[in-house]
């Protein structure tokens, strides 16, 4: 991160703490359409033009520690390998044949040498290259090298993996906006793979990433843990294009120290604010991410149906963090944090879809949620929005560059 952006999220932080309310000129923003939440209609449009043509996390690289090995993926509801092959390039796969779309692999996760069909035997190599094809002689006009595997977009930012199945989205980092800029010194390469849990709850999957969104719960949700920490007074927030965004909170004590994280490795010459401050960034649209100098969880959202969801939380931390008898208490404490933040959400999601919702009605602090949900409309496209359901741009002139 540049010395002069540091500087400006701690004036910033120090600004947030005195100001009496917005700023002037700041739009007031109308309630987000709980039909947003629930309607079938909306929800198949979220899914054709956001969820299928998005940049998302997937995994890290030393969860595919061998070539052959791979995972199978079925964040956006297609069976997707993930696989390193030969030259220890990790690629993606639909997990379809080309001959009649039977599956390829069978196991969620494991080791190959290339991909055996058990349909009709067809067989593909590693890079998904159609290599055998049983009496061939019949196919007279079968051209095996324009047979291969259907690829899916796969591209690498430091260790991680992230999936598009987009085929023509613009290339990951580039879709990063400033936040490679922002993470430049934490030293991301080596970083290793901690720990990975998975968490099923009874919501739209936004009813739980809003909260992640915002500060403001801080002090009800969270008295006994973040809120005893943090000054959520201080929230000073960035809105950034294609629908990122982040916020940095300042700690109550400058001193102040996560007590699981005692003694383990820390980035050398990260700057203060992963250091000692509180920034927590959304990679849109479901990955939200406190970086420090002793760790990095990935907190994900997933859909999984119009009312339920899935959070998988990932640590990654500093080569030679790996084993650290602080490791099992950390993270639990952040499971203690994780079940604070999700205890309403079945029951905001029962009500959401009840008369009496009128809408999410959002304040200052609470902008990031819009800015979400207007870079949902840009994605879908207004027009394919019932108006009802549309959010009204309006955070256009408060979006920064950096
Ligand atoms: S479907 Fe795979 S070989 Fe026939
Ligand atoms: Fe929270």
């Amino acid at each position: 991160m540049e010395a002069t952006i540091e500087r400006s999220l701690f004036e910033g932080m120090a600004r947030e703490q005195q100001r009496e309310g917005p700023p002037p000129g700041f739009p007031e923003l109308p309630s987000i359409p709980g039909g947003r939440y629930t309607d079938p209609d909306f929800l198949r449009l979220e899914e054709q033009y956001l969820w299928k043509r998005s940049w998302l996390y997937a995994l890290h690289a030393d969860e595919l520690p061998r070539p052959g090995s791979f995972r199978m993926w079925r964040k956006t509801g297609a069976p997707i390998i993930i696989i390193r092959g030969k030259d220890g390039r990790i690629r993606a796969f639909y997990n379809t044949c080309r001959h009649r779309g039977a599956p390829l692999l069978e196991a969620d996760q494991g080791e190959t040498k290339g991909f055996f069909c058990r349909y009709h035997g067809w067989t593909y190599d590693l890079d998904g290259r159609l290599m055998a094809v049983r009496e061939k002689r019949d196919f007279p006009g079968l051209d095996t090298s324009c047979m291969g595997l259907a690829e899916v977009r796969c591209e690498m930012y430091g260790n991680w993996v992230f999936l598009n199945e987009d085929p023509d989205a613009p290339p990951l980092v580039e879709s990063l906006g400033p936040i490679p800029s922002h993470w430049e010194h934490l030293d991301l390469g080596n970083h290793r793979h901690i720990a990975s849990s998975s968490y099923e709850i009874a919501c739209n999957v936004k009813i739980l990433l809003d909260a992640f969104l915002e500060t403001y719960h801080l002090k009800s949700i969270h008295p006994q843990t973040v809120d005893r920490f943090l000054d959520s007074r201080g929230t000073h927030i960035l809105l950034w294009p294609w629908g990122h965004s982040m916020m940095v909170t300042p700690h109550r004590r400058p001193d102040w120290r996560d007590p699981g994280a005692v003694g383990m490795p820390e980035v050398e010459g990260v700057e203060e604010i992963f250091a000692h401050q509180n920034p927590s960034y959304n990679i849109y649209p479901n990955l939200i991410t406190p970086p420090s100098a002793t760790g990095i969880p990935f907190i994900t959202f997933w859909p999984r149906s119009a009312r339920s969801m899935v959070v998988d939380v990932h640590w990654f931390a500093l080569e030679g963090s790996q084993g650290h008898e602080l490791w099992p208490t950390r993270l639990s404490n952040f499971e203690r944090i994780l079940e604070e933040d999700t205890q309403f959400a079945p029951r905001i999601q029962e009500s959401v879809e009840t008369a009496g919702f009128k809408g999410m009605y959002l304040s200052y602090q609470e902008r990031r949620i819009y800015h979400w949900h207007e870079e949902l409309d840009r994605r879908i496209g207004k027009e394919r929005i019932p108006e009802a359901l549309r959010v009204r741009p309006l955070l256009g002139p408060w979006i920064a560059e950096r």
